[in-house]
């Protein structure tokens, strides 16, 4: 949602700064800013894309600084609300990844006192109130620390005074601190980092970390010393280029067959606990939000198919009906991009104290997610930069695919099918005549105001997160129907040219599917089929080869190239699509 950033070393610190800052860019782009000590705090704020070093030669060289990246919650795009904000006296400047939920409660406190604000954040009301608090301690840490316990919701601060020291503090919100022998760095994700760092200290929520030319842990309530324990975090890749592809998106739906061919390698052992888990569980949920919602879906989805468990899906922001269900028998399941999304982690938190088994599927290592899990599983795609996650998608989809297979018995076929599916997906993607066809489409399409995707059984959540993929990078009105569903509302809007895309596999819905399309032809509307072949109404075909079992995962490659042709066409920001962020942090 939001990207800290400090660095404390030899280096110049606004070069590193914005280094870390572009890594961080796809939780928030919004605005910037760069804070450095030297002889005073030098701030440099900007509105927009993280700049290029000229952006940073207003500011002097120095070796400890902070940074910040920002999506807008409270208060609007401006240099002005931009992170860090400085202190009245600027003795210090703050930024914040999070929100103070009770920060209007707080704020007409501090105007009573006569505290002047000038920026609409709720960032600006935590910078007043370690100033209230100074009042009393006349100790800038013990105020901070004060401060930070008044504040309700889920946040990471860091802060950076003018003489050299970097506090950060978190409760909800992503915060980790690189270590190497001569450089500190403080962030909201390891990526960040990933090149200079190997050892990642773990902030646990609750607990404040600082540097004045050593670095200190504390319990932020019990203000009590705790010891620094690191871990090995390894990348398998920490490369964040394009590699000649015009979008990160394009490459990343190119990795597919890499990232398949990942969710085989696997210790099978490791997975013979869960497997029995979910065997034993009274009820299995699955849950995510967004495209890994969805994901979670279709996970729950091959449970019930392949491992003839019920289980159930959630949707990460809202299973307030839940909660009295849950009890220690039962497992939950979280397949997540980032680990740190908001939405999830609080159910996930809720679900724990209720003596729920947690399991996660997490990309980014050294997440909030993995540590609060009984069973950890990293999908190791590398980092996905693209705003729209596809490749995770994926990955996602057939690890649930193969973990299904497992319950099933038959975890060998499972894994020959995907392997398989690796190869056929390859073949697709390097096709150029496959691109052509879709790129086709895509221009045809990205001129309609609403787009109809038509789906059942497997290729449901398909059509789905084709539906969050083309309203992700084309801002255009798409609506995923289940095609049982078509005839009972949606068929309304059909009319002549009414655009529907349909994912069909060979499999028991496919006659059913076949019905539908026939019912939306006889009102005139275009049809546009992704299936093995050619079939009765289609007014466009999108061949994908037949992969059996796997064929909903092969269908989602073509409904992501068809996003991301149609955002290139209408020249949005493929990587970075308005309003939205990588991982919402905040709920
Ligand atoms: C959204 C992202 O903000 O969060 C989606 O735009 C993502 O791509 C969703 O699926 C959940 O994020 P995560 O990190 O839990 O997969």
């Amino acid at each position: 949602m939001c990207g800290i950033f400090g660095y404390i070393g030899p280096k110049n610190a606004p070069e590193v700064i914005l280094e870390g800052l572009k890594r961080l860019e796809y939780r928030g782009y919004d605005s910037w800013g760069i804070a450095v000590v030297a002889d005073q705090i030098n701030l440099n704020k900007k509105v927009g894309a993280i700049g290029d070093l000229d952006e940073v030669n207003s500011l002097p060289k120095s070796n400890t600084g902070i940074g910040h990246t920002r999506w807008a919650t409270h208060g609007g795009i401006s240099e002005l609300n931009a992170h860090p904000h400085f202190s009245t006296d600027k003795s210090f400047a703050l930024a914040q990844n999070g929100i103070v939920e009770n920060y209007q409660e707080l704020k007409s406190v501090l105007l009573k006192k006569g505290y002047k604000f000038k920026t609409e954040t709720d960032t600006e009301v935590i910078v007043r109130l370690i100033e209230d608090k100074l009042k009393e301690t006349n100790n800038l840490k013990e105020a901070v620390r004060l401060a930070f316990l008044k504040l309700l919701g889920r946040n990471t601060v860091i802060l950076l005074t003018k003489d050299g020291q970097i506090m950060a503090l978190r409760n909800g919100s992503p915060l980790v601190v690189g270590i190497n022998n001569k450089e500190i760095f403080f962030s909201s994700d390891t990526l960040s980092f990933a090149p200079h760092i190997r050892d990642v200290l773990v902030v646990e929520n609750g607990q404040m970390v600082y540097w004045n030319s050593k670095l200190h842990l504390i319990d932020i309530k019990l203000n009590k010393t705790l010891p620094l324990n690191s871990e090995k975090i390894n990348f398998k890749t920490s490369k964040v280029d394009k590699e000649g592809y015009d979008h990160f998106m394009l490459k990343e739906i190119h990795e597919s067959p890499y990232i398949i061919n990942q969710v085989v390698t696997r210790d099978y052992a490791y997975y013979e606990s869960f497997v029995d888990e979910i065997k034993k569980a009274k009820d299995v949920y699955t849950i995510g939000s967004g495209t890994a919602g969805i994901a979670a879906s279709q996970i729950a989805f091959y449970l019930r198919v392949f491992g003839k468990i019920r289980a159930e899906s959630v949707i990460g922001a809202d299973i307030y009906e839940y909660y009295e269900l849950l009890t220690k028998d039962d497992l939950m399941i979280a397949p997540s991009q980032s680990g740190e999304t908001a939405d999830v982690l609080e159910v996930l938190e809720i679900a724990r104290k209720k003596g729920v088994k947690i399991a996660s599927y997490v990309n980014m290592p050294g997440s909030t997610m993995s540590r609060i899990s009984d069973f950890k599983f990293l999908s190791h795609a590398g980092p996905e930069i693209c705003v729209m996650s596809t490749k995770v998608f994926t990955s996602q989809i057939a690890w649930g695919y193969l973990l299904a297979k497992q319950v099933q018995g038959k975890a060998l076929e499972g894994e020959s099918n995907l392997r398989e599916l690796a190869y056929t997906a390859d073949k697709y993607l390097n096709t150029g005549e496959n691109h052509e066809i879709v790129k086709k489409l895509a221009k045809l399409l990205a001129k309609h105001k609403d787009i109809f995707l038509l789906g059942k059984y497997q290729n449901f959540n398909i059509v789905r997160e084709g539906m969050v993929k083309i309203i992700e990078g084309s801002y255009i009105h798409a609506h995923g129907i289940p095609a049982g569903d078509l005839k009972h509302y949606a068929i309304t809007l059909m009319e002549k040219g009414v655009p529907v895309v349909v994912a069909v596999s060979e499999d028991v819905a496919k006659d059913d599917v076949i019905n539908a399309v026939s019912q939306v032809k006889a009102r005139g509307a275009t049809v546009i089929g992704i299936s093995p072949t050619a079939l009765p109404g289609f007014d466009f075909h999108i061949p994908v080869p037949d992969t059996g079992e796997t064929s909903a995962i092969m269908n989602i490659i073509p409904l992501q190239l068809l996003a991301y042709y149609m955002a290139v066409e209408l020249n949005h920001n493929v990587d970075k699509p308005r309003n939205i962020a990588k991982s919402v942090t905040v709920k």
